[in-house]
Order: structure tokens, then C-alpha cells, then sequence
């Protein structure tokens, strides 16, 4: 039915370079139809390599000559690059001829909207021209860029610029994946920065034409990044200039190439206009984690893509920190557990399940995922934890010292650790080799005044690994009196057996343990507590994400009611909440988590874990039951609340103000369910700042009463390409679940829907993966829409087809008539003449052809 799978890339198959590179010199001739590139690259033959003759990585390049030392020579061209006979110390140079305006996948050089850009990571440097195209070959570039272009930038320091050419020169040794080039006519928005060490920096973030206006945001949070890693981690940005560009055109968010790190547009450019809070916020965190990247992947980078968590874990762990420090701490550690629930969890309990570490690949695009970024951060946060704070910070200290300019392993990383702390972290180390959730169960019950809690963990099964170890898990936990004081204050106790008994001595008869504090391991923790126990959490807890974790329990389990057994929603639930919601001491931006409801995908995942197959029409309605059920039982309070949230005065996208509208708006969102949509028509008029304008929409979208505001919407912003995709992707996700694909069919056919571009096209295609029941259509007909657009996608851009056909991951939860029509869309994209090899890996893995 389908090709053999090509070669699987094993870890064990490793073997060091036979040349490593002292230099680098480009030259580029840009050309969008013929791009010439010159390189002269110096190599000499590893004396820790496993000889043999010079190969070189190279695709789609047409090889104008190559000459060895000065002599020319004709290489032994294969598919994948060339093969020659060289000395053990030699000068290679070539020149070859790219297409970049014919380059519609993105990686490598290519061209959006009249400006060239590079993305080289993973291995898109191969098709910019020939070399050893893997990260532990590190060297300085000097790259001279000839071009009347108005602005010309590459890595590292500007020698010299104007008159049809500029040169640059990056001290730095770098792999190729961190190379980058930019040529195009665009504006700067520029700042200054004086490094700890006294070091002046220029900041430049590079736009088109009139986006300079929407730059300040960016600009703050870099500064902010800079001095936050130097307080926190002692790492000083190390080149005179930084450079930020934006560009519409993009795979994924952004990327940390040496000293010119490259944006995708909607994460750098925000107005209040224009941008949500949470733009901002996102924004502010990409930021952060691509400046970050510049000690924790470019300093020290990657041995093999097989250690990719080693920069992407740590450096997600490290944003999120930044992220913490500059919000709430307790709010921003919530989100991200949401986050790495809804993406690396699902993940983890599906087809792609694969270790933080894998041991193969296919194609390496493909294990840019949830696990290696978000599971690898946990992974990071477990170790602080064990070790605590200053031991972390003395093994990152040694990090730094021992392996700058090093290309590096996991194992390098731990053994930091184990040199500083003199401990074993052998058991520690499975977190980045099995794959998996782990299970904990905790029952708990008091002997006199000793709480008794009875352990087990598990791990299941995952495809390509049975049978697991069990991990080393820092639980921490406390205890909370019947009274709601806290009677057993905060530890954090090492699970390391598959059972283990832990005694609390409590002094009190009654109590409640409070478990999986900050979400201290990423583990589903099951545990035999009653409603009252939950709602006592809810109320006393003094650790803000268990507090939120019992408010979701409640949510949970009165929807899986409502679902399973046609079940009244539990008022134990809605009366909980109110005082929560009342509670002036509490941030609203948590107030406003705890008014949110676990989401559809959640749902459908608890329902399949329980053997239940879960029927998404049926989870859609009964979320919208239990909202109006909780409008009309807490109006007094949701009114009262929309009310005072108000924020008074000009927009600002701090932490306080945008908890407040979140708080609000998510009143709004409930009260509309039942006001017949008075509230959100008047914000929506009146509103002055995108989060209040879409949260009134995206209220009104979902009682069906939006179109003329969303209209409205459409006429004030057509010209605006970033809010655009905000209105085709909210008419999708807030479409009520009966009507979603076919919102999501008919926007397709909007003159405006230039599905070339991936932001587009995700804001349509993927917008209907998030709306459950949509995509779910019983007719099969979200499905289709979906494979269709992925075979359209995919000859053009295989990297962005490929990342997308995860909206299918989950499909073997649901019933029969749902898993024939899924299985024959994926399918139909696997026996797609010419399907590429990313998309072709991953179809082949959700349909459990192979395992991963
Ligand atoms: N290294 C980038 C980051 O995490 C992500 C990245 C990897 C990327 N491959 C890419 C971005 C391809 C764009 C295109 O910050
Ligand atoms: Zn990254």
C-alpha cells in the first residue's frame, strides 16, 4: 500500500565527524531566480574521527565547481550531498546556485514578500550549500552578502556595510543550523543595552514598513531577558549588536540563529489595537527563550538532534522562569501545566509517544514536540527541585564553565549536576529515556495523628516500550486541617519504588493531603478524595496550583456526569466557586483559571481513560449546560464581578490589568450564555483594545449571535494580516460544535484565505482541530477537510503539513463510525503520490504502521 519507510537515524549510530571546520567564508550573489553562493571553508581531517574521505551534506544545489586548495576537482555527487578524497588539512571551496524565490517549504533560503531570509535549523543549511551539515561541527562564519538590497544582515558583528554589500563577522564557533542571512527593505525600531561587563550593545528589531509602531513590547522584553539572565543564570549577551527580524512567512515561532534571531511576525509586532494579552504575553516569552538560547544552544549546543531537549528543555524551562518572575508566578506555572497537559500529555498517551531523548528518527522536524520542549522543561524543574535552588544554579555555573563552545550530550548536563551535589542521577536520568505519563496513586487514612499515604506509580505502555522502571518522582506535599490550616507544611518526598508508604505525623484526627504541590512531577496523579475534601482544598489550600487543581477536579467530574450518566451539573462544584471568586486577596488572573472549565480534549481524554469512548457532541453540550447553569446560579457574582474588573484608563499589558480583563471577560463569556448577548454587543462597541474586542466576539460566536459584529470585525481589519487570522481562526473555535467545519469549509473559500502562507493557513485549518466537536464531525466531514488541505500543503511546505496532522493523533479514542472515516482520511494523505517524507513519517506513526 504505501513505500518502505526510508532510513531510520538511530542514536546508537552515532560516530564524531571525520573533518571538523576552523572557518567558514560565504559569499552570496543574491538572485531570486539563481543565488549564487561561494563558500571557503578551512578543514582538517578529526583526529577523534573515523576517517574516512570528505562528505558533505548538500540538497537541491547545483554545483557551478569545487576546487581543493585551489585546484579543481569533481566530487562523487550522491542524493544527499558529495563524497571526495582529501588531505588531512585542506581549503575546500564551491560555488553552487540556489532558487530562493522557488523555495515554498521555508527552510533554507528563501523569500516572503520580496524579503530573503534563511531558517537553517535543522537542516536547512544543506540547501544553502554544501557542508558538514550536523551540530557538532562548530566554526566562525565571515559572510559577505552582495546585494542592492537596503539591508543586508547576517550573524555576529557588521565589518562593513553600504554600497551594494555588507560583511559580517560572527567570532563565535557555531553549527550551520545557527547560520542565518536577511536581505530586504526594512525599518528598525532600535534600543541600547550595556551588558554587566560594560559591554554597549545595539539592539535593532526589523520590520516592514510600517510596522515600526509595534515594536516597543518586543523591545521591553528583550531588555528585560538580557538583565534577568544575567541576574539569574551570570550569562552576558557576548556581541556588539542583537538583531531581531520579523518575517510573514515562517514554519514556527521563531528562531536563535547567532546574534539574528528570526521572528515569526505575529510574535514580535503588538498594539493594543491588535494584540491580545495573551499576544503579549507569548510574545514576551518567545522573546525571552530566543535570547536565552544564545548560552543554552548556541554557546553550548547540541552533540546530535537526538540531545535537542538539551537546549529546547532547559531553554523552555528558563522562559518559563523569566515568564513567572514577571507575572505571577503561581498563574504562569498553572498555564503551563494546562499547556503540557492539553499538548505533551495527549501526546504522550497517543501514537507519537516518544522519549524526551528518542532513540530514532525518521525525519528530525518531526521531534520538534511537546515532549522534548515542554516534558524536557518538567524535567529541568525536577531537578531544581530535588536539588534545590542554590545547587542548581552551582551545577548550571559549572555547565557554563566546563562546556562553552562544546557541542553536548544529556549525559554531559547531568553530570554536572552529579559532580556538584556528589549525588547518583542514574534513576533521575529515565525521565529523558522512557517514554510516557506516569500514573500516581495516592490513598491516604489516619492512624491516631499520623496520616498514612499508601504510593504507587506506573508507567504505561508506549509504543516501541513495554515495560518501564519506575522513576524517581519529587512529590511534594503538605497537609491541610479540617479547619483549613495547614498542618504539615511543604516537602518534597522522593518516590523512587513502584509502592511506597510515607507517615506524616499531623497532631489532628481529620486532614487532608495536598499532593503534587506546584505540579512538582509531570505525573496524572489520581487520588481517593471526596467532593467536601476537594472543596476544603479549593478553599485552604496555601499552594495556589493544588488549590486550582481541586476547583478543576470538581469541574471535571460534574461534566464527566453530566456526560456519562445525563447527570444534573454538582452543585458542590458551582457553590465552591464563589468564594473563591469573592476572594479579594486573590489574583484575578487565577480567579479567572478557576472559572475556566477543562476543555473539551480533556474531557474526551478522561472519558477514554476511564474505557468509556466519549461521544464529542455530547461532551460540547454538556460544557455549555454546566456554563449556564453556572450563569444563572452565580449571576450575582459573575455581574458584580464583570462590573468591578473594569480596568479604568489607557490599555497597558501589565500582569494586573490583563488579570483583571481575564477575569472579566471570563464573566462575560458565562453571563452571555443567558443575557441573550447584551453584554458582549455593548463591549464589543466600546471596546478599545483587542482582548476586550474578541472576548465580546468570541461570546457572541458561541450563543450564534456574531455575525454581524464579526462582520464588523472583518471590514475594520481586512487590511490588518495578524488580527485577519485572529477573525478566520475565532469563527472556527468559537463556532458552536454542530456548525464549526462547516464555518471552517466556507472560509476556505474567502478570497482572503492564502493558504500559502502557514499562518493562514493554521489560523483556518488548524482552528478547527481546537474546536472538538467540529472536527469531530460525526459525518467525517472535519476529517476530510483537513486531509484535503494537507495534501494540498504538503508538496509546497512538508514541515509545516507534517506538524499539522497531529489533530489526528488522538483518533483511535473515538467510536467506530469515527475511526473508519479518520483512519481512511489519513489514509487517503499516506497514499498521496509523492508524499513527503515528513508528512509520510508521521501519517505512518498515528496509524501505528510503525512504531516510533
Ligand atoms: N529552535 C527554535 C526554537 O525553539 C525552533 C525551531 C526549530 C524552528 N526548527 C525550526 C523554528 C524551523 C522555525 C523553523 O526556538
Ligand atoms: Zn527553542
Amino acid at each position: 500500500m504505501k513505500d518502505a519507510q526510508p532510513r531510520a537515524i538511530r542514536l546508537s549510530d552515532y560516530r564524531p565527524p571525520a573533518y571538523l571546520v576552523d572557518h567558514v567564508d560565504l559569499t552570496f550573489r543574491l538572485h531570486p531566480k539563481a543565488t549564487r553562493v561561494l563558500s571557503r571553508i578551512a578543514f582538517r581531517r578529526n583526529p577523534d574521527g573515523s576517517g574516512g574521505p570528505l562528505a558533505l551534506d548538500g540538497e537541491g544545489l547545483r554545483l557551478i565547481g569545487a576546487w581543493i586548495d585551489g585546484a579543481p576537482v569533481t566530487p562523487r555527487l550522491t542524493d544527499t550531498g558529495l563524497e571526495i578524497a582529501a588531505p588531512d588539512s585542506f581549503t575546500w571551496e564551491a560555488e553552487v546556485e540556489i532558487a530562493p524565490e522557488e523555495n515554498t517549504a521555508l527552510d533554507g533560503l528563501y523569500m516572503s514578500g520580496g524579503l530573503y531570509c534563511t531558517q537553517c535549523e535543522a537542516e536547512g543549511f544543506r540547501k544553502i550549500t554544501y557542508y558538514p551539515d550536523r551540530p557538532d561541527v562548530m566554526a566562525p562564519f565571515h559572510v559577505r552578502i552582495d546585494s542592492d538590497l537596503p539591508v543586508l544582515l547576517s550573524n555576529g558583528d557588521a565589518v562593513r556595510t553600504g554600497g551594494g554589500h555588507a560583511v559580517w563577522h560572527d567570532p563565535w564557533k557555531k553549527p550551520a543550523y545557527l547560520f542565518a542571512l536577511v536581505a530586504g527593505d526594512l525599518v528598525a525600531r532600535s534600543d541600547r543595552f550595556t551588558t554587566m561587563d560594560g559591554r554597549d550593545v545595539t539592539l535593532n528589531i526589523w520590520v516592514r514598513a510600517g510596522d515600526q509602531d509595534r515594536c516597543a513590547y518586543a523591545m521591553d522584553a528583550l531588555k528585560r531577558a538580557m538583565r534577568w539572565d544575567e541576574t539569574e543564570y551570570g550569562r552576558a549577551y557576548d556581541l556588539d549588536v542583537f538583531n531581531i527580524v520579523a518575517v510573514d512567512d515562517f514554519n514556527m515561532g521563531a528562531m536563535e540563529n547567532k546574534g539574528l534571531n528570526i521572528f515569526n511576525a505575529r510574535y514580535v509586532l503588538a498594539s493594543p489595537e491588535t494584540a491580545t494579552d495573551a499576544d503579549y504575553a507569548r510574545i514576551e516569552a518567545i522573546v525571552a527563550h530566543e535570547y536565552f538560547h544564545n548560552w543554552t544552544g548556541n554557546r553550548i549546543t547540541c552533540r546530535d538532534w537526538f540531545q535537542l531537549c538539551l537546549k529546547e528543555g532547559l531553554t523552555v524551562f528558563r522562559d518559563q522562569q523569566f515568564s513567572g518572575d514577571a507575572r505571577s508566578g503561581a498563574v504562569k506555572r498553572i498555564e503551563d501545566v494546562q499547556m503540557l497537559r492539553a499538548r505533551q500529555f495527549r501526546e504522550d498517551a497517543g501514537p507519537l509517544a516518544h522519549p524526551v531523548l528518542p532513540k530514532s528518527y525518521i525525519e528530525i522536524n518531526n521531534f520538534y514536540t511537546a515532549t522534548v520542549y515542554e516534558k524536557g522543561a518538567e524535567i529541568i524543574g525536577m531537578l531544581k527541585r530535588l536539588i534545590g535552588d542554590d545547587a542548581y544554579r552551582a551545577g548550571c555555573d559549572l555547565y557554563f564553565l566546563r562546556h562553552d563552545g562544546q557541542a553536548c550530550t544529556i549525559q554531559d548536563w547531568l553530570k554536572v549536576f552529579e559532580d556538584t551535589t556528589g549525588r547518583d542521577l542514574a534513576q533521575f536520568a529515565l525521565w529523558y529515556h522512557q517514554a510516557g505519563t506516569p500514573r500516581v496513586h495516592v490513598a491516604h487514612r489516619m492512624e491516631g495523628g499520623t496520616m498514612v499515604l499508601e504510593v504507587r506509580q506506573e508507567i504505561p505502555a508506549t509504543p516501541g516500550q513495554d515495560a518501564k522502571a519506575p522513576h524517581l518522582i519529587p512529590l511534594e506535599l503538605g497537609v491541610i486541617g479540617a479547619d483549613g490550616a495547614e498542618l504539615v507544611p511543604s516537602q518534597v518526598v522522593e518516590l523512587t519504588e513502584p509502592r511506597q508508604e510515607l507517615r506524616l505525623e499531623v497532631g489532628a484526627e481529620a486532614a487532608v493531603p495536598s499532593v503534587l504541590r506546584g505540579f512538582s512531577a509531570p505525573v496524572i496523579l489520581t487520588q481517593t478524595l471526596s467532593r467536601a475534601d476537594r472543596a476544603l482544598l479549593l478553599a485552604h489550600d496555601t499552594d495556589p496550583f493544588c488549590k486550582w487543581e481541586q476547583g478543576r477536579i470538581l469541574a471535571r467530574d460534574s461534566l464527566l456526569g453530566m456526560v456519562a450518566d445525563g447527570a444534573a451539573p454538582d452543585p458542590a462544584h458551582i457553590d465552591a466557586l464563589a468564594p473563591v471568586l469573592t476572594d479579594g486577596t486573590l489574583d484575578p488572573a487565577f480567579r479567572a483559571l478557576v472559572l475556566g472549565l477543562p476543555s473539551a480534549d480533556d474531557l474526551a481524554q478522561a472519558l477514554s481513560d476511564r474505557g468509556t469512548v466519549p461521544d464529542p457532541a455530547a461532551i460540547d453540550a454538556a460544557r455549555t449546560a454546566l456554563q449556564t447553569a453556572m450563569a444563572d446560579e452565580l449571576k450575582p457574582v459573575l455581574t458584580d464581578l464583570f462590573d468591578r474588573m473594569a480596568v479604568a484608563g489607557p490599555y497597558s499589558p501589565g500582569a494586573e490589568p490583563a488579570g483583571r480583563r481575564a477575569l472579566r471577560n471570563a464573566c462575560l463569556s458565562l453571563l452571555t450564555r443567558r443575557d441573550g448577548g447584551a453584554r458582549a454587543r455593548a463591549q464589543f462597541a466600546a471596546a478599545d483594545n483587542m482582548t476586550d474586542s474578541i472576548a465580546a466576539l468570541a461570546a457572541l460566536l458561541r450563543i450564534g449571535a456574531g455575525d454581524d459584529q464579526a462582520a464588523a470585525f472583518h471590514d475594520r481589519w481586512q487590511g490588518d494580516r495578524l488580527v485577519l487570522d485572529k477573525w478566520f481562526s475565532l469563527q472556527i473555535t468559537a463556532a458552536p460544535g454542530d456548525t464549526g467545519a462547516a464555518v471552517a469549509a466556507r472560509l476556505t473559500g474567502h478570497p482572503a484565505f492564502d493558504w500559502k502562507t502557514p499562518n493562514r493557513f493554521r489560523a483556518v485549518i488548524g482552528a478547527l482541530g481546537t474546536n472538538h466537536a467540529a472536527f469531530h464531525a460525526p459525518d467525517g466531514s472535519g476529517y476530510d477537510l483537513v486531509a484535503d488541505w494537507l495534501i494540498r500543503l504538503d508538496p509546497l511546505n512538508p514541515q509545516t503539513a507534517a506538524r499539522m496532522t497531529t489533530m489526528f493523533e488522538t483518533w483511535r479514542r473515538y467510536d467506530t463510525g469515527r475511526r473508519d472515516r479518520a483512519s481512511r482520511a489519513l489514509e487517503r494523505i499516506a497514499d498521496t503520490p509523492g508524499l513527503s517524507r515528513d508528512t509520510a513519517e508521521m501519517v505512518s506513526r498515528i496509524l501505528g504502521a510503525s512504531a516510533g
